[in-house]
């Protein structure tokens, strides 16, 4: 587990480029339609970076927590609109009071947790009954979910996602197991960014540090997918085509509850 390790104090600083402010975040309104639907007093989100998501549900309730293990994502966090409580932890045994939480979820993370099953354990048990439970993120495993250009040009990024990431099937049965009624998995939010030719290059999540996928390639493994997607560009050239370069992911929530 170790090699699929990032630290993300390290990109914590620039983690929030990947939110402009013109861009709108269906799974953004996916959460924030939960937490106003079920009420949320108190929620809780696990591994929550630098609080983006939380800060969206500031309308709902004033008993934001967050958790994370990086102090550079928490420092980040400090500085969202939403007064965050924020705690430095770790996923799989966090340390609070059980029974505490109206909903609890993670966005983007669980692929980090390594210990899957403990994590899941760790949200049942903090959650209140009539709680819920939520992961968000996409899934690798899903071929017609993630076609994503980068998985085509850097050697190991695939495997390395099918390696961190539990199937959507997975969760939902871990889920069960731990006690949670109710489970389904929907498609919340479409990603679809095409860049042609050049372009691709100015793309920001082609950026080293952007995501942990290419974050966790060495200077000489990212710089050799840069180089194939160039060589590409200029074979296209060459013979007076374009070449596509798709993003097009599909972002999944599973839910359960806790009753
Ligand atoms: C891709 S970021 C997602 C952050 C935020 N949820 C978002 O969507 O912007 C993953 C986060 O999980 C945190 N993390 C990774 N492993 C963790 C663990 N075992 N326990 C707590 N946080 C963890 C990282 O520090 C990082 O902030």
């Amino acid at each position: 587990m170790k090699k699929d390790y990032l630290n993300y104090d390290k990109i914590a600083q620039l983690y929030n480029q990947r939110y402009p402010v013109s861009q709108k975040w269906e799974r953004g309104q996916a959460l924030l339609d939960i937490a106003k639907r079920i009420k949320a007093e108190s929620i809780l989100e696990v591994g929550s970076g630098t609080g983006y998501w939380l800060n969206l549900l500031k309308p709902t309730t004033n008993q934001l927590y967050g958790l994370d293990y990086s102090m550079g994502m928490l420092t980040q966090a400090k500085g969202q609109a939403a007064p965050l409580k924020l705690i430095r932890g770790s996923a799989t045994n966090l340390p609070l009071k059980q029974e505490a939480f109206d909903f609890i979820y993670c966005v983007d993370a669980i692929h980090h947790f390594g210990n899957h099953q403990a994590f899941i354990q760790e949200a049942y048990r903090l959650l209140k009954t009539n709680g819920v439970f939520a992961v968000i993120g996409h899934d690798p495993h899903d071929e017609n979910s993630s076609n994503w250009y980068i998985y085509n040009y850097f050697d190991t990024v695939y495997d390395t996602d099918l390696r961190r990431y539990p199937s959507g099937a997975s969760v939902l049965k871990m889920m069960k197991a731990e006690g949670f009624k109710n489970t389904s998995a929907e498609i919340v939010e479409h990603i679809q960014n095409i860049h042609v030719g050049e372009a691709v290059l100015k793309d920001p999540f082609l950026k080293h540090n952007a995501t942990s996928q290419l974050a966790l390639l060495s200077e000489k493994q990212y710089q050799d997918g840069i180089e194939k997607i160039k060589q590409t560009i200029g074979l296209a050239k060459d013979k007076k085509e374009n070449v596509v370069f798709r993003s097009e992911i599909n972002v999944k929530m599973f839910l359960g509850y806790k009753i």
